[in-house]
């Protein structure tokens, strides 16, 4: 089929404002899932040097299950959130002791462990294993939102439905790490929560909120 005009517009911006990040270079699950859970509550510049250092320490999720649950927190020192430390230690464990030490390969899957949710399985899924499943997070459901007018409350936890079969409609089957990693990165430098850079906007055009003045009043995020 053809491919959207979402994807192509993302596919073109892309390579020429995207980061060289250590994560945009594996297709190790593992890896990307450690990528993935830091950069959820940290800044890539805070979070980089902490990815280097962990994966340096347990170079696999069978040396991160195996590690003393203590040593695996002083490597987390500084980032905040231990809970997420003390999870991927959990959850490495699960994977070496229900899957051989192997990620299973889909979303479907990948869900099914306990401490991975559905941001952290579709990242998983696309950048390892190419499975055309789009990333939901913030910065997504902003672009999202602005791009189809979509007036849904994105803290209602119903919202992700409607949102995700939507992006999903629109990922292409050929690319679909490369749409997520620029779908994000798009919500990061050029879509972003305030002073958007629509003047210079490849999406400008076909931009529901930019074409109907309301790039300032999307997403609809009601307060927690
Ligand atoms: N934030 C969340 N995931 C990211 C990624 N893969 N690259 C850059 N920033 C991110
Ligand atoms: Fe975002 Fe503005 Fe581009 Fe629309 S025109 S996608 S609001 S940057």
């Amino acid at each position: 089929s053809q491919p959207s005009f979402l994807a192509t517009a993302l596919l073109a911006w892309y390579p020429r404002h995207r980061r060289d990040l250590p994560w945009r270079h594996t297709h190790d699950p593992y890896a990307i899932w450690l990528s993935e859970v830091i950069l959820q509550q940290t800044r890539v510049a805070q979070g980089l040097p902490y990815y280097n250092t962990f994966l340096n320490a347990y170079p696999t999720v069978a040396d991160l299950a195996a590690a003393p649950e203590a040593e695996v927190l002083r490597y987390w020192q500084g980032l905040g959130y231990y809970s997420r430390a003390r999870n991927m230690h959990h959850t490495a464990q699960q994977v070496v002791q229900e899957h051989a030490g192997k990620f299973p390969t889909s979303y479907a899957e990948l869900i099914k462990l306990k401490g991975i949710g559905p941001y952290t399985a579709a990242a998983i899924a696309s950048f390892a294993f190419n499975e055309a499943v789009t990333v939901l997070d913030g910065n997504v459901y902003r672009v999202l939102a602005r791009i189809f007018g979509l007036h849904s409350d994105i803290a209602a936890p119903a919202s992700r439905k409607e949102f995700q079969a939507l992006a999903d409609q629109h990922i292409p089957a050929a690319a679909p790490a490369d749409f997520n990693q620029a779908i994000m990165e798009f919500g990061a430098i050029q879509c972003t929560p305030v002073k958007p850079d629509c003047l210079f906007c490849p999406l400008q055009q076909s931009c529901w909120a930019f074409q109907h003045g309301q790039v300032a009043l999307l997403p609809v995020k009601s307060k927690a």
